[in-house]
């Protein structure tokens, strides 16, 4: 098998007629005539237009958590779009659907419910900014909360651009992002303790926010070491600053009530999407009852879809499923299965490799022995992982083309799955030994 079939290249060619790059994410264009085109998915699987089958490890980014096109799931949508699906006006199901994310997420005593997580942390920051009539928010440097202005700052580059670790610069990652807005962002390497003791000292009576992913699940699923997050907590609270964890990625995903319960760290607020839903579109923001009722107050929150019956449906029957089943602790088996087999490879093939994450959601990098942080991770051998994942493609096995990017695993992964694509990597890991 080639990295794309003969009908992807023609519906890329095609796509890219009305389509900037003939896609509709920048993050899902993988290059000329290597871009695959999708026809259908369903369980643990999808299939190109091509018709060619892959095991899917790219679950849509993180939404896919317990398979794709799952009928009890879809059940439920269908059953509830048929009595409307958008109103302007709030039902019985969604007030449903917020109680059991207050039910099961620790730090969470109100939520506000969106369509995507960019909204969920664009309205969790102005929410953040209006508590503490404060503007400006730190962030770590690798981390992603969406495609909006006010974080869309040093999510991705070369090590010469953010400069040096004790004065970072903040980067833009795109044009089109008023440069006056780097006022407001302050920047740092993820599980700095120094750093952010020092800036905390300088700026923290200034901070509206310290927004973080617990882990950061947009480059490498690298954990944050022991006490970053308490250390976070801590002197957030000294300078009365707000605390936004950003679970978008690890929420319904790493345990029920996310990084919030796996960490025992309560946050002041947290934002939420991906796999509240199972892929249907449908985000939260919640978090301190004294910080959330100041929504309506003169601080402006709302959206046309933010209660769209489809989504608001299959957070129901998603979360139901969560909370009766035990679903987590079957994908954390599957998953540490083959988290411990591509170590025993790599171990066994003399490759050094750094793995980082959780079973749910993991990545590892190449040629290092341990990541703390992006600019660690920029120094692995991101050309060898590369090599590996299009030739794990090309035999029907797909994590996602982005090394940053973590594996993510649904109820729907069998052990065979996980035999198929230890199998898979033992053979093409000979390939990129070194
Ligand atoms: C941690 C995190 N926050 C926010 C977002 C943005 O979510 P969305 O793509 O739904 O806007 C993402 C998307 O990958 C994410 O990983």
């Amino acid at each position: 098998m080639s990295l794309v079939g003969p009908k992807s290249k023609l519906l890329q060619q095609r796509a890219q007629k009305v389509l900037p790059l003939g896609v509709n994410s920048n993050f899902r264009y993988w290059g000329e005539g290597l871009t695959p085109y999708v026809d259908k998915a369903k369980g643990a699987y999808l299939w190109d237009v091509d018709g060619r089958r892959f095991i899917d490890y790219r679950m849509a980014f993180g939404p896919i958590i317990l398979g794709h096109a799952y009928d009890e799931v879809d059940a439920q949508v269908i059953a509830e779009v048929k009595n409307g699906v958008l109103f302007a006006m709030t039902g019985e199901l969604e007030v449903r659907v917020a109680e059991m994310i207050v039910e099961m997420c620790p730090a969470v005593d109100m939520v506000r419910f969106a369509c995507s997580g960019t909204e969920a942390t664009m309205h969790a920051i102005r929410v953040a900014r209006a508590f503490t009539g404060r503007d400006t928010i730190l962030k770590f440097e690798g981390n992603y909360h969406g495609f909006h202005d006010h974080t869309l700052w040093s999510t991705y580059a070369p090590e010469e651009a953010y400069g040096n670790r004790r004065s970072p610069i903040p980067v833009k990652a795109s044009s089109g992002i008023p440069q006056s807005m780097s006022e407001f962002v302050i920047t740092l390497p993820f599980n700095d303790f120094e750093g952010f003791e020092r800036v905390m000292r300088s700026y923290g009576d200034q901070l509206a926010a310290v927004i973080t992913e617990p882990c950061q699940g947009n480059c490498g699923a690298i954990e944050p070491q022991p006490g970053f997050l308490e250390l976070i907590r801590k002197r957030t609270e000294e300078y009365d600053v707000v605390f936004i964890l950003d679970e978008v990625k690890t929420g319904f995903r790493i345990a029920n009530g996310g990084a919030q319960e796996y960490y025992g760290i309560r946050p002041d607020l947290a934002t939420y999407a991906k796999a509240m839903g199972n892929g249907y579109p449908i985000a939260a923001f919640g978090g301190r009852r004294e910080i959330m009722s100041i929504i309506g107050h003169g601080v402006s929150q709302g959206g046309t879809y933010t209660n769209n019956k489809p989504g608001v449906a299959a957070a129901y029957a998603t979360l139901n499923l969560l909370k009766t089943k035990p679903i987590l602790e079957s994908i954390q088996k599957r998953g540490r299965r083959l988290m411990d087999g591509l170590k025993d490879i790599f171990e066994d093939n003399n490759i050094p490799f750094a793995m980082s994450g959780y079973p749910a959601m993991f990545s590892f990098a190449l040629g290092v022995q341990a990541v703390t942080c992006q600019r660690d991770w920029d120094h692995s051998d991101k050309d060898s992982y590369l090599k590996l994942v299009e030739m794990a493609i090309e035999r029907g096995v797909m994590p996602d083309h982005d090394p940053r990017e973590p594996w993510f695993l649904c109820y729907s992964h069998t052990d065979a799955d996980v035999d198929e694509t230890l199998s898979v990597y033992a053979d093409i890991v000979k390939n990129v030994k070194r």
